[in-house]
């Protein structure tokens, strides 16, 4: 890939911090419940697809939680890799020989990494380090880490892709703020950026890993073969245009505001990861698996209105200011309800993978 090729800069969309009602922190636990059934899939990765030479003469394990937020799920999410690999020393008779653990706390620099450090669980068996910017830039010298984490991050895409907010393109998503239901035009230029995107992640993370070692993936997914209108989260995220468009109807927020607003996420499928990992080459996946959600058991409507606020409240304000907030996502709720929203679908799946450098 050619250095102009690798973005030096990302838009950001960092999620709500601090942890009052509406944040991040207190509206995450379907993400951080999908964190904390992963654990067992990361320990036997690890204690399979792992080579403890790694670590070479220095013996430190240095991970990477790239798209961290605010916590708690970041930490769930180290704290599985330090328990895997601890359990992989033991099992092999090695107890006396774990590694020091070296962990950074990868995010945008807009992320509320006050609350990230505040919070830092105090026996945590890690040094921790921050390191903002976007995952679509270098974050790391060369060859620096061991075992680097993503979980419901690289869904994001580095920017929304300029032709789909503007008005002379035929992939103008006018009305829409996703690309779910929208014209093939629109869709083709999300999975075309989705691409670019994924391409450079993981060229870039090819350059920052150590070879052997690995990169676990862990993200809002749609079934390989389904439709991007019939994926789960796409429905999540796509019922906010309707409220948006109401709220143009009562005169209360600006059409043109709706028409240059699209949320930059790609739910992309085991499928498309997979070919973005062979298109780049420098990864074998080791495991891919599709994961069920089972979410409308442990969570009710109202909650996962508040998940999707707490994700998209700031740029929402953003663009089209703090007074709309709460009309936004009453009408958000009854929406879902309308809908009957249903999360225990076989359409709502997060992807698992884990892939080895070559
Ligand atoms: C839904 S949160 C997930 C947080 C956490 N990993 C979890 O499992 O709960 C997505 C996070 O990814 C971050 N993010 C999105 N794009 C990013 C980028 N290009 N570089 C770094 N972080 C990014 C957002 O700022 C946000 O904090």
């Amino acid at each position: 890939m050619a250095n102009e090729d690798i973005y030096t800069f990302s838009e950001a969309f960092p999620m709500k911090g601090g942890d009052g009602i509406h944040s991040y922190t207190l509206n995450s636990n379907l993400q951080g419940n999908g964190v904390i059934a992963a654990k067992k899939l990361i320990t036997e990765s690890i204690a399979e697809k792992l080579d403890i030479k790694i670590f070479s003469s220095l013996n430190i394990c240095r991970i990477a939680d790239l798209g961290c937020s605010v916590g708690p799920n970041t930490f769930f999410a180290v704290q599985n890799i330090v328990d895997a690999v601890k359990f992989k020393y033991k099992n092999l008779g090695l107890d006396s020989q774990i590694p020091e653990f070296h962990a950074f706390f990868n995010d945008h620099v807009a992320n509320d990494f006050n609350t990230l450090f505040t919070s830092l669980p105090p026996n945590r068996e890690y040094h921790a380090a921050g390191v903002p910017g976007s995952f679509y830039s270098k974050l790391f010298p060369n060859s620096l880490l061991h075992i680097v984490n993503c979980s419901f991050s690289c869904h994001w895409l580095s920017k929304v892709p300029k032709e789909v907010i503007d008005k002379s393109s035929s992939a103008w998503n006018k009305g829409r703020i996703h690309y779910a239901n929208a014209p093939d035009a629109v869709v083709k230029a999300f999975e075309a950026q989705y691409q670019k995107d994924m391409d450079s992640f993981l060229c870039l993370r090819a350059q920052e890993i150590v070879h052997g070692g690995l990169l676990v993936i862990f993200s809002p997914s749609r079934p390989s073969g389904t439709s991007h209108s019939q994926s789960a989260y796409n429905m999540l995220v796509d019922a906010l245009s309707p409220c948006l468009m109401d709220l143009v109807k009562k005169g209360v927020v600006d059409e043109k505001k709706v028409d240059s607003f699209n949320i930059p996420v790609f739910h992309f499928s085991p499928e498309e990861l997979t070919q973005a990992v062979d298109r780049t080459g420098y990864f074998s996946i080791e495991e891919i698996k599709e994961l069920p959600l089972t979410a409308n058991g442990t969570l009710s409507l109202e909650q996962l209105s508040l998940h999707i606020r707490a994700i998209v409240e700031l740029s929402v304000k953003a663009n089209f200011g703090e007074e709309i907030l709460d009309e936004l996502f009453d009408l958000y709720l009854k929406k879902l309800q309308e809908l009957s929203f249903n999360f225990n679908s076989e359409n709502s799946i997060n992807v698992f993978a884990i892939l080895k450098r070559k």
